[in-house]
């Protein structure tokens, strides 16, 4: 296929980036692998760009009995790791900035040790009370360390101005089902409010996924056709190489449809399928965002097989080597039943998208990572190239690519040189990292300074969260009753059987995974 680069002129950049305020940063599970591997080195790149406030100061909190020192030393290195041209002046600089406190997340001491130590940080680094907690820590441990939050006054800390409220950063998945979700959130509730709350899906913080808002609703020329009359049908991919890691006592109790599903996938359809927002004001976005999750259509008990299908992965090979199947990883039920792939065909019942089928996939070790959302437009309604042998020709695909591969591609047919009709299919290509020449940024990285200043824009609502849960919990409740296993697929697949027959049964057919 033909490939055309599109050009960037520079006045056509409109930039701006506000720094963060000045706040500390209170992590629980600082010692552990999300912080080092991803939050941490976060806010390394925003204090190397000039993001932090210089007043700005981090208070790990763990169960690990460890020095300032020590923890400032892991901290050092795991940056080494992630961010190898690190300077060790910056490194030394930043680490000034980070201090460690031990404890025991169920012991009230801990909390008034923490207290403590905050107004003397706070002090020091002339910060005004303003905390943001960040929960770094398993989901079963939240509302132990947020009730002692609260009982300890730590949650109403600099509430004279709305501006300096403590925060408290949750991770996904809130809560396992709907009920779950509740409780957790009642929980929260009795000490932070929803302007204090910021639920974290790091997929609303990556570029692309940020960029289709702006595709969508910055240009005119989408808009008309975004709709029924003009679209066939959407395909969502969410696959990955890689399998569970170290991460199995979680995994098995949650499986993709909790980790994945409910949050990143059913995120991205909404901001592929909403109504444009009055303005980019964080509740309007919200507003919308809810309103299309609460459109699609409930899946039917009766109905369920045809509309999603679980596996769950065996031995295979990826990248050339051989793995173990899901059942034999680390921490996981030899007879687990838990999904590690899921394909699902949803409905939007409201007028822009009647009758168009919304296919989503999200699976581990699979045979690439690749993230996607592809628009298959209608064909041609009457070919007028038909007496030539020209009646079927393929469909625009517009493929906005997430990752690994940043960037979108439009797919259209054009006149091939030559014989007086001969056509071809022409991708026409952008991609970030040729175009903005520049490293994209880490979704931690945007997430935490819109934290800082109190941009809730890119967090999950409540009222989303529990919309998506509700959604589910039909899938989650047949799920857990039935007693048949989900099919296996080799690690490494491209595609299966099974997940092929939900939509072949249509008459379209998947994506192969990481085509353009
Ligand atoms: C996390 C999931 O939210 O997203 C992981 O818990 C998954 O299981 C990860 O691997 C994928 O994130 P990304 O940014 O690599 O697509």
């Amino acid at each position: 296929m033909e490939k055309i680069q599109p050009s960037l002129s520079r006045q056509d950049i409109i930039c701006a980036e506000t720094p963060g305020s000045p706040v500390a940063m209170v992590v629980f599970g600082a010692s552990g692998d999300l912080a080092h591997r991803k939050l941490i080195p976060s806010i390394f790149n925003l204090f190397t760009q000039d993001l932090l406030d210089e007043r700005f100061y981090l208070l790990g909190c763990g169960r690990k009995k460890i020095t300032d020192e020590q923890f400032r030393e892991s901290v050092k290195q795991a940056i080494r790791q992630s961010r190898s041209g690190a300077s060790a002046k910056d490194l030394d600089a930043f680490a000034e900035k980070l201090y460690f406190a031990s404890g025991d997340y169920d012991n009230a001491e801990f909390y008034k040790s923490i207290k403590a130590g905050l107004v003397e940080l706070d002090k020091k680094h002339k910060v005004d009370g303003c905390h943001i907690f960040y929960l770094a820590i398993p989901p079963f441990l939240y509302s132990t360390i947020v009730e002692h939050l609260g009982r300890a006054s730590l949650s109403c800390s600099g509430q004279s101005d709305s501006k300096c409220r403590a925060r408290l950063v949750v991770e996904k998945p809130f809560g396992r089902d709907l009920q779950s979700a509740a409780e957790l959130n009642e929980k929260i509730s009795r000490c932070f409010d929803e302007s204090q709350i910021y639920r974290i899906d790091h997929y609303l913080g990556k570029e692309t996924v940020q960029n289709i808002l702006m595709f969508r609703f910055a240009n005119i020329i989408f808009e008309p056709v975004w709709n029924c009359e003009y679209i066939d049908h959407v395909q969502i991919t969410i696959t990955e190489s890689m399998g569970i890691g170290h991460r199995g006592s979680y995994y098995d109790q949650a499986g993709v449809l909790r980790d994945i599903f409910q949050n990143h996938m059913l995120q991205m359809l909404a901001l592929v399928a909403m109504e444009p927002p009055a303005s980019f004001e964080a509740d309007c976005v919200r507003d919308e965002k809810v309103r299309l999750l609460r459109f699609i259509r409930s899946f039917s008990p009766g109905d369920l097989n045809n509309s999603i299908v679980r596996g769950q992965y065996g031995p295979g090979v990826v990248d050339g080597k051989h793995v173990v199947g899901y059942r034999s990883e680390l921490g996981v039920d030899q007879n687990s039943r838990t999904e590690t792939f899921v394909a699902a065909k949803l409905f939007i019942d409201n007028r822009r998208w009647q009758g168009v089928p919304f296919y989503l996939r999200a699976g581990k070790r699979l045979a690439h990572k690749d993230t996607e959302v592809a628009i298959t437009f209608k064909k041609v309604p009457h070919s007028m190239f038909a007496s030539a042998g020209l009646d079927d020709m393929p469909s625009n695909v517009l493929v906005l690519q997430i990752q690994p591969e940043e960037g979108i591609s439009l797919r259209f047919q054009a006149k091939r040189p030559g014989s007086k009709i001969c056509m071809s299919t022409l991708n026409m290509n952008f991609n970030y990292k040729d175009v903005f020449l520049v490293d994209m940024p880490e979704a931690y990285q945007r997430l935490l300074l819109d934290c800082m200043l109190g941009d809730q824009t890119l967090f999950d609502r409540y009222d989303s969260v529990e919309t998506a849960w509700r959604l589910l919990e039909p899938v989650l409740q047949r799920w857990q009753n039935d007693e048949s296993a989900p099919y296996e697929y080799p690690a490494g697949s491209e595609s299966t059987p099974e997940t092929d027959g939900l939509i072949e049964s249509d008459g379209r057919a998947w994506r192969k995974l990481a085509e353009i």
